[in-house]
């Protein structure tokens, strides 16, 4: 079986607040974007990788890395989920057994030891696996007056990263099943929990974040001139 790769990059970056998308800003030298297709693409058994750009996207086609021969671009959607499944359906090259990576382009500051980790363990298991990372804080259940009414056990919660990585027919299938049923698909995980799969969570590195406001950026740029790798 092959292995492909998903970068969802349709978002608007609504809660970052600039101009251009936050894939789009500047980041050690590149685009955000460009730091997570150079991490993928540094795997060499990997077939092709397909990005999911906004309608009116008129910046991604400009990058460097879309003249990759591995470099694919489809019309993504209003919703992350959607924007996984138009690309999974513009992956026509591939099979049902083979496996796809879905990695956030917001998440420039992925490891190849991280990649590796998630490839050799998720490809062992029955229904695939993602990247995640242990809760560290102590977590409260809040009353909705926003009073703490309990602590819950953070020993069995996990925050979920991207890659996620599973079978291209049972994911297509998994996303297929859940926007029918109006469920809520949030990462590639929701959706297989949903079809009763119990996907291998693969404890990745804390510097896999995902730019979400402008801080994350600098933390970003702290980590890559240290070297993720
Ligand atoms: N994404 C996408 N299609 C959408 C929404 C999001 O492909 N309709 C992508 C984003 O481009 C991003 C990833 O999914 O790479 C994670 O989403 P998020 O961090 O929520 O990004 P945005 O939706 O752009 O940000 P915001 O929610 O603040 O608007
Ligand atoms: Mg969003």
């Amino acid at each position: 079986s092959r292995l492909w790769a998903v970068v969802p990059a349709a978002g608007l970056g609504s809660r970052f607040g600039a101009q251009l998308p936050k894939q789009y800003m500047s980041l050690a030298g590149k685009t955000v974007i460009e730091h997570s297709i150079a991490a993928l693409l540094r795997c060499d058994e990997l077939s092709g990788v397909v990005v999911a750009l906004h309608v009116d996207d008129k910046i991604f086609s400009g990058l460097p890395c879309a003249n990759n021969a591995k470099v694919m671009q489809i019309v993504g959607g209003a919703e992350r989920s959607e924007s996984v499944e138009l690309a999974l359906a513009g992956l026509s090259a591939a099979a049902d057994q083979d496996w796809v990576l879905v990695h956030d382009a917001a998440r420039p500051c992925l490891s190849d030891q991280d990649i590796q980790a998630l490839l050799l363990r998720a490809r062992e298991h029955p229904v695939g696996g993602l990247l995640a990372a242990r809760v560290v804080d102590t977590v409260k259940r809040a009353s909705s007056q926003g009073e703490a009414v309990a602590t819950v056990d953070r020993n069995d919660l996990w925050r979920a990263l991207t890659p996620q990585l599973f079978r291209y027919g049972a994911l297509r299938d998994a996303l297929i099943h859940c926007r029918e049923r109006g469920l809520p698909v949030t990462d590639e995980a929701s959706a297989m929990e949903y079809i009763g799969g119990r996907p291998l969570l693969v404890e990745g590195s804390h510097r896999n974040i995902k730019i979400t406001y402008p801080d994350d950026l600098t933390m970003a740029a702290f980590f890559l001139a240290g070297g993720v790798n």
